[in-house]
């Protein structure tokens, strides 16, 4: 190699470098290396990990304890720990700790499989539901219990495009 591609590949090497590591945000610690991760951290004082709403970023601080929160909420940092609502892709049906977490502590499901359309959006407490889309002759393969809003995360509900007979209209997913 020419010292000219030697420098290209160095100069390379280095961009990477920064532009990697310049973009890095911190992540908190899995629930697993909580227990390690406040013990190096914090000598007095709870370890918490927590979403700072002004920089939009997670951030580590020692505080006075732990901070509980009623269901749909977390604590987020204002800049002290504060109660909030639930991002609303995420819920919270029971109290919320802030030992070993940072944000709601389930993801809501999607209704992305074909013939899927969302029922209800769910709140910071329960998660979407969906139903078969049956203005556009979807049916479920298998009836959920509540046919208008099955639980993706407990029931199966896959829909299937149904052939209406000649002469018969569907409505709300009955031939008549
Ligand atoms: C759910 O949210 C989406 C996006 O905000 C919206 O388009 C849709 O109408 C909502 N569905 C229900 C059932 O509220």
């Amino acid at each position: 190699m020419t010292r000219r591609q030697v420098g290209i590949l160095l100069v390379t090497h280095l961009l990477i470098y920064f532009l990697h590591c310049n973009a890095f945000t911190l992540k908190c610690p899995d629930s697993s290396q909580w227990y390690l991760r406040s013990h190096s951290k914090c000598i007095d004082g709870e370890y918490l990990c927590l979403f700072d709403t002004k920089d939009s970023t997670y951030k580590e601080i020692c505080g006075k304890g732990e901070e509980i929160a009623r269901e749909g909420r977390k604590y987020v940092l204002k800049p002290n720990p504060t109660e909030a609502d639930c991002f609303p892709r995420r819920y919270q049906p029971f109290t919320f700790s802030s030992v070993g977490n940072n944000q709601c502590v389930f993801s809501k499901s999607f209704c992305q499989a074909k013939g899927l359309i969302a029922a209800s959006n769910g709140t910071t407490i329960k998660d979407r539901t969906c139903r078969c889309d049956y203005r556009q002759n979807y049916d479920y393969l298998i009836p959920p219990k509540d046919p208008c809003s099955c639980k993706p995360a407990e029931e199966d509900c896959s829909c299937y495009i149904r052939k209406c007979e000649d002469g018969k209209i569907m409505i709300a997913g009955k031939t008549y």
